[in-house]
C-alpha cells in the first residue's frame, strides 16, 4: 500500500525545536527532521518495547550491529564486519569524536563549504586549526550547482597547515548534491597522498531522488577503507532523529580502537529506545515506505524547483539529487535591494516562514537560505506562496 505522505500531523503540542521556536502563525522550514510519521514497523517495535516497560542501560546488541553491517552489504556490496561498527548517540558527537580521536591541539581538519554547520565548530570544540576548501558555484537560469575546486582543496590538505582529518559530508548538506566515484576518488588520492583521514558524514545517503547513487567513500579501495570513518544512521531517512542513534563503521582496527576510546572518555551511550528504532528501521522492514518517501519528496523537489522558476524570479535554487533541503541563493534580489538585511530574516518577517540562514554555513552561504520540503505538500505550497507574497 502506497503511503500517504500528505497528512499533516500538528507537531506544535510537542517538544518540537522546528515548531515551537517561532511564534504560532510562522511556518517553520528550517531545522532538517521532516513533518512525517516514522514508518509503521519503527512505530510497532517502540510499542512494543514501551509495553514490555523497563528502560533500564543497554549495550548495541549484537544483532543491532549485524543489521548496520547487513544493510551496507544489501546496498553496496560492502562487506562491513559487525565487529567494524561503533554505536554513537548521534552524527554530531560522532563527527566531533573522530576529530578528537585522530587529531592533536595545534593541528587541523579540513571541510569543503558551504556546509552543515556543526562542522564549523569541530576545530574549536577540540582546539584546531580549521581549514575550509569552498565550492565552487555555478549557475544555468534559476538553478546553481556546486563543484568541488581542486585547487582549494589541495590548499586545505596542504603539509604545512598540518591537516589530519578530512570532514567529508556527502551527499552534502545545504547543496543536496552527491559527490560522484570520479570526484570522491580524487579526494580520497589527495589524502592519501597527505596522510588524512576521512570522516565521511553519510547520514543523508539514503535520502536520494529520482535515480540518483550513492557511493560510501570507503568502497572505493581498501586503502580508503582503511583511513576513513564512515557515519549512518537512521535518523534521517526514517524521521528519527529525536532518538538518538547512529553509527561509526571504521574498517581499521587501530583507528577503531582509539575512536571507542574516545566515544567511552565521552561517555556517549545510546539510548535504548534509539537502538530498538534502529535496528527495525535498517532490518529492510522499512524499505517499501521509504521508497514511497523517495517519490514523495522528489515531487516535492520538483514543485519547488518549478515554484522558484516560475513565481520567485531572482532566486535561483539548487536541484537537489538528495536530502529534502533545498538551498536558494538570494543574492540578486539583495544586491536589487528586495530582500533588505540577511534573507531569511527577511522571509521570518515578511513572509512568517522560518528557513535557515545561509551564513550560517560559513564562507559561501552568504545571502542564501535553507528550506525543508520534508513535509506534505500542502505545507510546501503555503510556504511558498508566502515567499511570493512577501517578494511583490
Ligand atoms: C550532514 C548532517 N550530519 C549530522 C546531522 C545531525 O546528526 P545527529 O542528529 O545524528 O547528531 C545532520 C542534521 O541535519 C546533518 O545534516
Amino acid at each position: 500500500m502506497k503511503t500517504n505522505f500528505d497528512t499533516t500531523v500538528d507537531r506544535r503540542n510537542s517538544n518540537s525545536i522546528k515548531w515551537n521556536r517561532y511564534p504560532q502563525d510562522v511556518l517553520p522550514m528550517w531545522v532538517a527532521d521532516m513533518d512525517f510519521q516514522a514508518p509503521p514497523p519503527v512505530r510497532e517495535a517502540l510499542r512494543k518495547a514501551v509495553e514490555h516497560g523497563v528502560f533500564g542501560y543497554e549495550m548495541p546488541s549484537a544483532g543491532l550491529l549485524a543489521a548496520v553491517a547487513a544493510r551496507m552489504d544489501r546496498l553496496y556490496g560492502w562487506k562491513v564486519e559487525p565487529e567494524m561498527v561503533v554505536a554513537v548517540p548521534g552524527l554530531v558527537s560522532g563527527f566531533n569524536a573522530a576529530a578528537w580521536t585522530v587529531c592533536r591541539p595545534g593541528e587541523g581538519i579540513m571541510m569543503q563549504t558551504p556546509v552543515y554547520f556543526p562542522f564549523l565548530k569541530v576545530h574549536e570544540n577540540a582546539g584546531l586549526a580549521r581549514q575550509t576548501a569552498q565550492l565552487a558555484r555555478q549557475a544555468q537560469g534559476s538553478a546553481i550547482r556546486y563543484r568541488v575546486d581542486w585547487e582549494a582543496f589541495k590548499t586545505a590538505a596542504r603539509p604545512e597547515v598540518q591537516t589530519r582529518l578530512f570532514l567529508l559530508c556527502n551527499p552534502h548538506n545545504p547543496t543536496g548534491q552527491v559527490y560522484s566515484r570520479d570526484d570522491l576518488s580524487r579526494m580520497a588520492e589527495i589524502c592519501e597522498k597527505n596522510d588524512i583521514v576521512i570522516c565521511s558524514d553519510e547520514i543523508h545517503s539514503e535520502l536520494l531522488l529520482d535515480g540518483a547513487k550513492h557511493v560510501p567513500i570507503a568502497t572505493l579501495s581498501p586503502e580508503t577503507a582503511a583511513r576513513t570513518i564512515t557515519l549512518v544512521a537512521p535518523s534521517k531517512t526514517f524521521n528519527v532523529a529525536g532518538l538518538s542513534c547512529g553509527f561509526a563503521i571504521i574498517p581499521d582496527p587501530d583507528l577503531r580502537e582509539r575512536y571507542k576510546k574516545t566515544v567511552e572518555r565521552l561517555t556517549m551511550h545510546v539510548s535504548s529506545l534509539g537502538q530498538v528504532s534502529a535496528q527495525t528501521a535498517l532490518s529492510g522492514a522499512c524499505d517499501g515506505w521509504l521508497a514511497d518517501l523517495r517519490g514523495y519528496l522528489t515531487a516535492n523537489r520538483d514543485f519547488l524547483v518549478e515554484f522558484v522558476r516560475q513565481h520567485l524570479p531572482g532566486i535561483r535554487t539548487t536541484v537537489p539529487e538528495a536530502t529534502y533541503l533545498a538551498w536558494l541563493d538570494c543574492s540578486r534580489l539583495v544586491e536589487a535591494g528586495k530582500i533588505e538585511g540577511p534573507p531569511a530574516k527577511f522571509f521570518l518577517e515578511k513572509a512568517g516562514v522560518a528557513l535557515n540562514e545561509g551564513a550560517d554555513f560559513g564562507p559561501g552561504g552568504e545571502n542564501f537560505v535553507r528550506l525543508n520540503f520534508g513535509c506534505p505538500r500542502s505545507l510546501l505550497e503555503e510556504g511558498l506562496e508566502r515567499m511570493r507574497g512577501a517578494l511583490n
